[in-house]
Formats: C-alpha cells, structure tokens, sequence
C-alpha cells in the first residue's frame, strides 16, 4: 500500500488528505510557528536549545527501538533496524550532548521539568507499542527534524557556537530515514489492517505538542504568568 494513496478523513486543513499529505502539512504548520531565531534573547535560544537538547539525547534511539519492538512486519524491521545502526554506531546521543554543550546550552533541571509532561505523554504513547501509529510518529518526527536543523544551527551560531556536527549530519540523513520511514509504515499498513483504524495520528499530535512546548515554552509560560498575575 502506498500511505500516499491511502486518504483519511480529517477536520483539518482540508477534509480529506492522504498520510503523507497531512504529515507535510503538520511539519510545515510546525516550522511556520518557529519564531526568528534575530529576535530570541540569547535566554530564550539556549532555552530551546536545552530543552531539545533534554527531549532528544535519552529518547530518540527509545522511540525509534518501541517503533521496532511494535512493527510486525518484516520490511519495517530492516528499514528500523537500519535507522537505529546509524545512531548507535555514529552516536548521535553524543553529537547532540556536543551541540548543545558548545552553545552553553546544555540541559538544567528547570529544562528538563519544563518538557516532562508533554514528553511522558509522548513516552506513555510509544509504551502502547501500536506499530502503525508509532512508525506513524518517527516518520513525521524524522520530516519534521530534517527541516528543522537550519534553525537549530542558526540558534547555536548566535550563541556564539562553531559545533555544527549534529546539524549538518541531520539536516542530510533524515531526508533519507523519513523516506524510509515512509515505506516502512506503507509495509506495515499493509499487515495490519486493523492498526489503521481510529486516529492513527495520535502520536504525530502527542510528539507535535511536545516540539511546540520546546520551541514556545518561553511563551508559554509568561502568558500563563500574566494571565495568573491579572487575575490576582
Ligand atoms: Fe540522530
């Protein structure tokens, strides 16, 4: 099955798009919402950049290992497999753990609280281990950082940072995992019919809101300040 082939119903944008439609869509409603990095206090950059720093270094190799723990078919497994060599072998946790060490950005508890409650959503999801849903998530998750390492690498080159390895490595080899990640869920919508009942984008939202609470947290929080302070 091709999962561009595959239409869904959905309320939004528009009624019918196909998967892979309406993971470009969310991917690029994502990066739209990304402030400009010229206007960011140098607070606000090591913010996001600690805060990514805090969701990606422990948890990308468990989630993509949950998407090959859940897959059933045996296309998804090499193509998976395939995915989690590379980041072991090359270990990007390092690259990361680099990256935002050489922009003074490395995580503190106060980073770490800030995601933990959209991130143990995101974790309680891939413990359900639903192999369609959740090659679902890694694939618009993969879409999703391949486009959004520009941004990261302009954050870190205002904080003053020449490490440029993680970014450079991600923004090439997650064009090439997302499309993989394509056929994989193609192989697995194939197998499971009945995984691709219900709203299989549960996850893509999950990990959606968790990427906004990285990028906006900031935001967030001194409206929620204001709006307490107001009603005080
Ligand atoms: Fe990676």
């Amino acid at each position: 099955m091709n999962p561009a082939s595959f239409v869904i119903q959905t309320s939004e944008p528009t009624p019918a798009l196909s998967i892979q439609d309406r993971v470009e869509w969310t991917v690029s409603d994502l990066l739209t919402s990304l402030p400009h990095a010229a206007a960011l206090s140098a607070e606000q950059r090591r913010g996001i950049i600690a805060r990514y720093t805090a969701v990606l270094e422990g948890n990308f190799i468990y989630w993509m290992t949950g998407a090959l723990l859940a897959a059933k078919s045996e296309e998804s497994r090499v193509i998976i497999l395939d995915n989690l060599h590379e980041e072991v072998r090359d270990c990007h946790p390092g690259m990361m753990r680099r990256f935002a060490v050489a922009a003074a950005a490395f995580p503190t508890d106060s980073d770490a609280l800030a995601v933990s409650r959209d991130l143990m959503n995101v974790r309680l999801f891939v413990g359900r281990l639903a192999g369609v849903r959740l090659i679902l998530m890694m694939t618009f998750f993969e879409g999703f950082l391949q486009r959004f390492m520009p941004f990261l690498a302009e954050l870190a080159e205002r904080q003053c940072s020449a490490e440029k390895e993680y970014t450079d490595v991600h923004g090439v080899c997650d064009i090439a995992h997302t499309e993989g990640l394509f056929r994989a869920l193609a192989a697995e919508m194939a197998l499971d019919p009945a995984g691709c009942q219900g709203d299989i984008f549960e996850g893509v939202e999950l990990l959606n809101t968790l990427m906004r609470t990285i990028v906006h947290f900031d935001r967030t929080y001194i409206s929620m300040n204001a709006s307490r302070l107001a009603t005080q």
